[in-house]
């Protein structure tokens, strides 16, 4: 076992951000793709100021203010979905290579958990629809401490919670700000660059890239 303990974001990393736009393709039209995109990075933008400012909101209200703002920036897409695509941002699909991934490591003995942005409810509801319930030592919410990543109180929940040091945790996020974030705290840090992206924040870079949780146990 390369690490006593693996840490992994939630959105974009374990489970599909764009899955619940995707279930209503057909229906929502050419334009649903610009609207979860916007979905993203509205709920994203809110937790940052949010948490700059002192001005705590759960994320799922943020998950439904960002909502609010892509169907007014996007104005062909039919609110009527509204209701619909919340419904099923409660129970995103999981990439496909997770629950093996997790299985592996949680196999080698390894001490598996979720530090996320997530309200609780949220995150147990991706939990559940995903089936990884069983292989995680802890799921780990921010509600906890009324503030977002990338603070660093947010990563230190997970050393705490697993009552370890930084250097003892590799922490994996597809988002390279999280990464950021979470390199500064201490944690070995692998980003799970899905898409392709360019790298930023280059001072703070991560141990290993990867394009999908595949190769983690072995790195
Ligand atoms: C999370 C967001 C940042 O799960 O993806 O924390």
């Amino acid at each position: 076992m390369a690490y006593p303990v693996y840490i992994f974001d939630a959105y974009g990393t374990l489970f599909d951000v764009h899955a619940a736009v995707r279930r209503y393709a057909d229906q929502i039209g050419p334009d649903g793709a610009r609207l979860s995109q916007i979905w993203r990075d509205k709920q994203l933008e809110y937790s940052w100021v949010r948490a700059l400012a002192g001005r705590y909101k759960d994320f799922w209200q943020l998950t439904e203010d960002a909502l609010n703002t892509a169907f007014a920036l996007v104005p062909t897409v039919d609110r009527a979905y509204r209701d619909d695509l919340l419904a099923a941002y409660s129970r995103l699909d999981c990439y496909p290579e997770v629950p093996g991934v997790l299985r592996t490591l949680s196999e080698q003995g390894a001490k598996l958990a979720i530090l996320s942005n997530g309200s609780p409810e949220m995150l147990d509801g991706a939990v559940e629809a995903a089936g990884i319930g069983p292989l995680l030592d802890g799921v780990l919410s921010v509600d906890t401490l009324r503030t977002y990543k990338a603070h660093p109180d947010v990563y230190d929940m997970a050393t705490s919670h697993f009552r370890t040091f930084p250097d003892k945790v590799s922490f994996q996020s597809s988002n390279r700000w999280d990464i950021a974030g979470a390199t500064a705290f201490g944690f070995r840090t692998v980003w799970i660059n899905r898409d392709g992206k360019p790298d930023e924040y280059l001072d703070l870079a991560p141990e290993a890239v990867l394009s999908s949780l595949d190769g983690l146990e072995s790195l």
